[in-house]
Order: C-alpha cells, then sequence, then structure tokens
C-alpha cells in the first residue's frame, strides 16, 4: 500500500492533539478537578484534553495545569479560546498590536477570551498553590480548515479590532441591551462569574435569568444562567458543542432524545463539564440551598452565531415545540420529571418552590 493510499477519514485536530503528549478523556461529562494531567511541553506547563461526547465538530476543550509560581511558555495562534478558572490565582497578559501589554489579575471562577491571535503568556501568582484553568478552543475548525500548523501557530496576522478597549481587559465591559435572555455583555475578562450581574429571563423557566457575552469580538459563544432556590428549567433542544460548567450550587440535568423511554441523568456541581449531544432534550434542576448558576460556553455566539443551528437556537431556545421553537413548556413536561424533582427535594431537604410556574400543589 503506498503512503497516499492510507490518506483518507484524516483528522488533523485529532492528529495534532495526539502528538501534544498529554492525556486525552473523552466522556459525556468529566470532572475537570480530578482529571490527572501530564507535563505539556507546548505549554510549558501540565494538561490534559477533555472531549467531550457532544462537543460537535467545531471546538475542543482542556484542562491547563500551572504550578506554583510558574507561567507558561508565549503562546499565539488563530483559534478562538475561552478560559474558565476551576481554582488558583494568576494573571494573563496579553500583547497589544504593536508591542504593548495589558495584564489582568483572574481568580477562582473568573471568565476570559484570549483576542483571535495575540501572543499572550498565564501566569501562577501563588508561591504555594497550583492554578487550574479549562479552555474551549476552536482548533478544531482551524486544523481541519487548514492542517497546517506553521500557519496556524506562527501567523503574524494581527487581528487589531479583537481587542476591544483598554476598559475590556480590567474587567469592565459595555452592556448592550436587546430583551430577556439576549442581553449581552461585552469584554474581554469577568472577574468572578459567581457575583456577576444577571437579567431575568422568564420565559426559560422559574424566575430565573441570565447574561450573554461577547469576548473578545470573537465567534466563541459564552453565557451565565441562574436557577433560584427550589427551581428547575424548561427542557430544550438545540445542536452540539455547548459546554456546560457549574459555577455555584449543585444539581442534576436530565437528557433524552424524542421517544426515549428513559432519561440520561447527570449530577453537577463546580469542577464538572458536560455538553447535551446534538438535538438532545436537556433539563437543568437545583438541588442545592443556594441559586445554581452555570457557564455555557459553545462555538457560535448571539453576534456571531456562525451556523443556521445556532441562529435558530437563540431565536428559539425559549419558544415552545407548539410554535416552531426548541422549548418544552411545563404544562407539556413528561408528568415523571415533577415528581422526580419532588423526591430530590425530600432527599435534599429543600422547599420546591415551583408550584406558582407550574400550577401544581407541591406535596
Ligand atoms: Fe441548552
Amino acid at each position: 500500500m503506498t503512503e497516499n493510499a492510507e490518506r483518507f477519514l484524516l483528522d488533523p485536530h485529532l492528529d495534532f492533539i495526539r502528538s501534544e503528549g498529554i492525556p486525552i478523556v473523552e466522556d459525556f461529562g468529566i470532572d475537570l478537578l480530578a482529571v490527572e494531567v501530564a507535563h505539556w511541553p507546548r505549554l510549558e506547563a501540565a494538561g490534559a484534553y477533555t472531549l467531550l461526547k457532544g462537543r460537535g465538530d467545531f471546538i475542543d476543550a482542556y484542562v491547563l495545569e500551572l504550578a506554583p509560581g510558574r507561567a507558561t511558555a508565549p503562546q499565539r495562534h488563530l483559534y478562538e479560546e475561552v478560559l474558565y478558572v476551576l481554582e488558583g490565582h494568576g494573571s494573563t497578559s496579553v500583547e497589544l498590536p504593536g508591542g504593548a501589554r495589558r495584564s489582568f489579575e483572574w481568580g477562582p471562577k473568573s471568565l476570559f477570551a484570549l483576542p483571535l491571535n495575540a501572543r499572550y503568556r498565564h501566569f501562577n501568582a501563588s508561591g504555594r498553590a497550583a492554578a487550574r484553568l479549562a479552555g474551549v478552543t476552536s482548533l478544531p475548525l482551524v486544523l481541519k480548515v487548514f492542517h497546517d500548523l506553521d500557519f496556524v501557530f506562527q501567523n503574524p496576522w494581527d487581528f487589531a479590532q479583537r481587542f476591544g478597549s483598554d476598559r475590556f481587559f480590567a474587567g469592565e465591559g459595555d452592556f448592550i441591551p436587546v430583551r430577556p435572555g439576549r442581553h449581552m455583555w461585552e469584554t474581554n475578562f469577568v472577574p468572578d462569574l459567581a457575583s456577576f450581574e444577571l437579567r431575568p429571563w422568564e420565559s426559560r423557566g422559574a424566575g430565573g435569568s441570565n447574561i450573554m457575552f461577547v469576548l473578545a469580538d470573537g465567534t466563541m459563544h459564552a453565557h451565565v444562567s441562574e436557577m433560584p432556590v427550589g427551581t428547575y428549567k424548561k427542557a430544550h433542544r438545540h445542536g452540539a458543542d455547548f459546554h456546560i460548567f457549574p459555577v455555584t450550587g449543585h444539581g442534576y440535568s436530565l437528557l433524552w432524545y424524542e421517544g426515549d423511554p428513559d432519561f440520561t441523568r447527570v449530577d453537577w456541581r463546580h469542577g464538572t463539564v458536560y455538553a447535551p449531544p446534538d438535538m438532545m432534550f436537556h433539563q437543568h434542576f437545583n438541588t442545592s440551598p443556594h441559586p445554581a448558576r452555570y457557564l455555557a460556553v459553545a462555538f457560535g455566539g448571539l453576534r456571531y452565531p456562525f451556523t443556521e443551528d445556532k441562529r435558530q437556537t437563540f431565536l428559539g431556545m425559549d419558544v415552545s415545540l407548539k410554535a416552531g421553537g426548541r422549548q418544552i413548556e411545563y404544562a407539556d413536561q413528561d408528568p415523571r420529571i415533577h415528581q422526580m424533582y419532588l423526591d430530590e427535594a425530600r432527599r435534599h431537604g429543600f422547599e420546591p418552590r415551583m408550584e406558582r410556574f407550574i400550577g401544581e400543589p407541591v406535596r
């Protein structure tokens, strides 16, 4: 067989990450705080790729661990990247076109994006504790399109419009009002997702709230949603790739395909990541004594949806299936769903507060 005869069904992204020398974990959901990392030569740090079954075609995810007092090797690349800090404290330095630098200090539950192809380094500010960050990137998309590592990692183009205002590196931003569920916050860095002000979004259910982020004017999407104590959201479905990172509280999600006799259940808390697969219904339930908040990261955002599926998701994620949208209203949901939540409430010892949303007595 000639060499060319073996060149079919290639995946330049998988080939590349296999060559990086760090563990590759693939699962439906992953505990990012427990994932084993190994030395990552390219970053001069430690890491593991954490590929979710529901990651879709365009994005991947990884864990980066930075030892006390250490810094990553300088990087720049032609794919976008959004980072969420799982634990530890440090800073990131980003080089602007022209060579000036902007630095910002992050801690647990910080969110930030690296402007496209900007040169950057991460620093662990602690002399004692490791820092662990989760990254979601569009490396699969970019490598599948170009399959040329030098073009992707050694490209001199500056993309000057991606850096935004200096305020965006200082944790400030611009609120862009649209309508409930579509209000946006444009920035490069959010210091603390746990305390960030969210906006009411009644149509997704049960007193919930959210904010959509535009980060570094990128195509990558991020949003944060919150469920009050004793509540759960309405089910909906959309294309693959929304990586869900719980931020506060704990709970569970039910997932099922239309016609499935049973639900798949994922229990979650800070450190977990999972991704609902393509067009699989999913519904999120708060079982904690605190509001439960989660971050979702995907490819194709409210400003730049990228695919028709994302456009339809942002239009119809809170619109009933019966009206052409993608959501199951409480009145139309499988009765087992509410009963399961009441059972969970008894087990966890919290008071369900769903009656005013679903019109059923709570026993
Ligand atoms: Fe969703």
